[in-house]
C-alpha cells in the first residue's frame, strides 16, 4: 500500500509544524502550508527527510481557491489523501468595544471559514481514503474570557463545526476530531518561545497525540479532545 498523506495547514511554524515532524518521522509524507513563501520553503526543508520529501504549499486558508490548489497540488505529487489537519489560525485580543470590524472578521475567516474551506476542498479525498478531518480548536472554545469576544466566538465555532461534520462524515468512514490545546509553546501571537515556556505543552506533544488518535482502532472514535499543561504556568 502507499504511503499515508497528511496536509497540514498552517504548518510553517508552531503547533502545525510539529505535527508534521511527529507525522514525518513516522513515515507518512506530509504537505504543509503558510501565506509566507519563504518560511513554506524553509519549514519543508526542514521537514523533509532522506526518502520523505515533504511538500510546502503557499495557501491563505481565508480563501477557498488556494485550498482548492493546495489540494490539487498535494493529489499531483502523492496521489492520495489520508489525513487533513486544519491547524491554521490566529487572534487578536481586545474587550470588545476596542475590536474592529477588520479584526472580527481575520479570525472568523481564518480560524473558522479557514476549517470550512480545507475541508470543502479536501472531502471528496477524504472519501475515497477513508481518511480523517481534524480540527485545532482550543480551549477558548469551550472556556470565555474577557478580550477574547472575536478567539471565542471562533474557536466555539470550530468546536460545532467539527462535531456536526463527524456526524455528517462517519457515514462515509472518515474520522473527524477536534483537539482544544489549553497553553502551547509557540508563535502565537508575536509570541518567542523561551525557557520560560517549558511548563507549557511543545508542539511536538500536539503532534504525538495527532499520531495516536490516528492510529486509533476503527471502532473508536475520540471526537473532542481537550488538552492542557499538566502544571499551571508559574
Ligand atoms: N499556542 C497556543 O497556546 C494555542 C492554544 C490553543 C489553540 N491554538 C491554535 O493552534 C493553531 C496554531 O497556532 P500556533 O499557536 O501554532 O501559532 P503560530 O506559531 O503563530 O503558527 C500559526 C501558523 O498558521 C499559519 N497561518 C496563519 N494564518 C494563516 C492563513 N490565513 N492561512 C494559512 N496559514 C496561516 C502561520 O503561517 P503564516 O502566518 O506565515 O501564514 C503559521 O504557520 C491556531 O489555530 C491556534 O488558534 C494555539
Amino acid at each position: 500500500m502507499s504511503k499515508k498523506v497528511a496536509y497540514i495547514t498552517g504548518g510553517t511554524k508552531g503547533i502545525g509544524f510539529g505535527i508534521a515532524k511527529i507525522l514525518t518521522e513516522n513515515g507518512i509524507a506530509v504537505a504543509i502550508s503558510g501565506r509566507n513563501e519563504n518560511e513554506v520553503k524553509k519549514a519543508s526543508e526542514a521537514l523533509s527527510l532522506e526518502d520523505a520529501p515533504a511538500l510546502g504549499i503557499v495557501s491563505n486558508v481565508r480563501n477557498a481557491k488556494d485550498e482548492e490548489h493546495a489540494v490539487a497540488e498535494i493529489l499531483n505529487q502523492f496521489g492520495r489523501l489520508d489525513y487533513v489537519i486544519a491547524n491554521a489560525g490566529m487572534g487578536i485580543f481586545k474587550p470588545v468595544d476596542q475590536l474592529s470590524s477588520g479584526e472580527w472578521s481575520d479570525m472568523i475567516d481564518t480560524n473558522l471559514t479557514g476549517c470550512f474551506h480545507t475541508l470543502k476542498a479536501s472531502v471528496e479525498e477524504l472519501k475515497k481514503s477513508e481518511g480523517y478531518y481534524i480540527t485545532i480548536s482550543s480551549l477558548a472554545g469551550t472556556n470565555f474570557f474577557e478580550k477574547g469576544a472575536g478567539y471565542n466566538a471562533s474557536k466555539f465555532g470550530v468546536v460545532g463545526f467539527t462535531q456536526a461534520v463527524m456526524l455528517d462524515l462517519r457515514k462515509y468512514n472518515i474520522k473527524v476530531s477536534t483537539i482544544m490545546p489549553g497553553s502551547v509553546s509557540t508563535f502565537f501571537n508575536g509570541h518567542v518561545p523561551t525557557e520560560a515556556d517549558e511548563w507549557k505543552i511543545q508542539p511536538e506533544d500536539i503532534g504525538e497525540l495527532v499520531l495516536d488518535i490516528i492510529k486509533m482502532n476503527p471502532r473508536t472514535l475520540p471526537s473532542k479532545i481537550e488538552v492542557r499543561p499538566s502544571q499551571p504556568g508559574k
